[in-house]
């Protein structure tokens, strides 16, 4: 009987759990859910006889891939695949896909949670300052980026993208003004939203050279990966300027250093969230699971990504 396995140190949501169950209980296949894992050796202990194996950001590496020879696929719930050794997985003929598109809605509302949260200085009864007629500059057109264009429109914002693989005229039909350099986007935008992949092209990229030349008043928004910020650039430029503010989904590891120093101009959360939805959890879970069965049963294998 085929095996899966849901390893997900953050929990999905027990509507999400029910679904997928049913998906794998409808095609014959035993399930094993492994949550809120404190270790890597618990779940190397779940792997054993696993064929197939859903998770989130949880790190699945060598050891985990190897502790389980009969592993066929492991699909990644959501859109960075980061956390996933690719290497490992193509050695030992493992198939490794994600969900692309399931989550964005989630990620890209937290976008403006985090930009309303502190332009309003945590609620805390001070006069703040509004979004409408900011201009916002949307690093990376995919999935995420398109919808945080789409709520920076009804709320009445400029916006503006920059991503090189992305068409022009997809940006434009969008209403998005399309820049062709990244200097062009990191200039004219008080606001910035990452929504680059970590990969080894993107890892601090994100760097001082770029943030020095935001305006007045520049936020800058991660709801991407932590790693793709040049933390050393960034601590310089908050240093430099006090008009600068860091949101990240996610802490970056320089945390106390800005806590310490820089009240007012960050909001960290205290666990990646941006996909921490209901809804989210329901939509990846579940194209995960039959994508597993699809794959198992028919071979298909389209969102495929070693
Ligand atoms: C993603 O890449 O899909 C998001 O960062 C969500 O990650 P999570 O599933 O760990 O919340």
């Amino acid at each position: 009987m085929t095996k899966v396995l849901i390893a997900t140190e953050k929990p999905f949501s027990k509507q999400a759990v029910a679904e997928v169950s049913q998906v794998f209980k409808e095609a014959g296949f035993e399930l094993d859910i492994l949550e809120k894992y404190t270790s890597k050796d618990e779940l190397i202990a779940a792997m054993p006889g696993v064929h197939g194996m859903i998770v989130r950001s949880d790190i699945v590496d060598s050891d985990i891939i190897n502790a389980a020879p009969s592993l066929k696929i492991v699909v990644r719930a959501g859109a960075g695949y980061d956390n996933v050794d690719l290497a490992a997985a193509t050695e030992k003929g493992v198939t490794v896909m994600n969900t692309p598109g399931q989550n964005s809605n989630a990620v890209a509302e937290l976008v403006f949670g985090m930009l309303i949260y502190l332009n309003r200085n945590g609620f805390n009864g001070t006069a703040g300052a509004e979004l409408r007629g900011k201009k916002i500059g949307i690093h990376a057109y995919g999935y995420v980026g398109r919808i945080v264009a789409l709520i920076a429109k009804g709320m009445g914002m400029k916006v503006f993208a920059y991503d090189p693989f992305v068409d022009r005229v997809v940006i434009e039909n969008d209403g998005v003004t399309c820049l062709q350099t990244i200097e062009e986007l990191y200039s004219i935008c008080q606001y910035i939203s990452l929504h680059i992949p970590a990969n080894q092209e993107t890892r601090g990229s994100v760097n001082e050279a770029l943030l020095s030349l935001m305006p007045e008043g520049a936020t800058l928004v991660n709801t991407a990966r932590k790693e793709v910020i040049d933390e050393a650039g960034l601590l310089k430029v908050m240093a430099e300027r006090e008009d600068f503010r860091y949101l990240s989904d996610i802490a970056p590891d320089c945390r106390e250093e800005i806590e310490g120093k820089y009240a007012g101009r960050y909001f960290f959360t205290p666990k990646k969230m941006g996909a921490q939805t209901a809804e989210a959890n329901l939509n990846a879970g579940v194209a995960a699971a039959k994508q597993i069965v699809a794959f198992i049963e028919n071979g298909e294998n389209t969102f495929k990504v070693n």
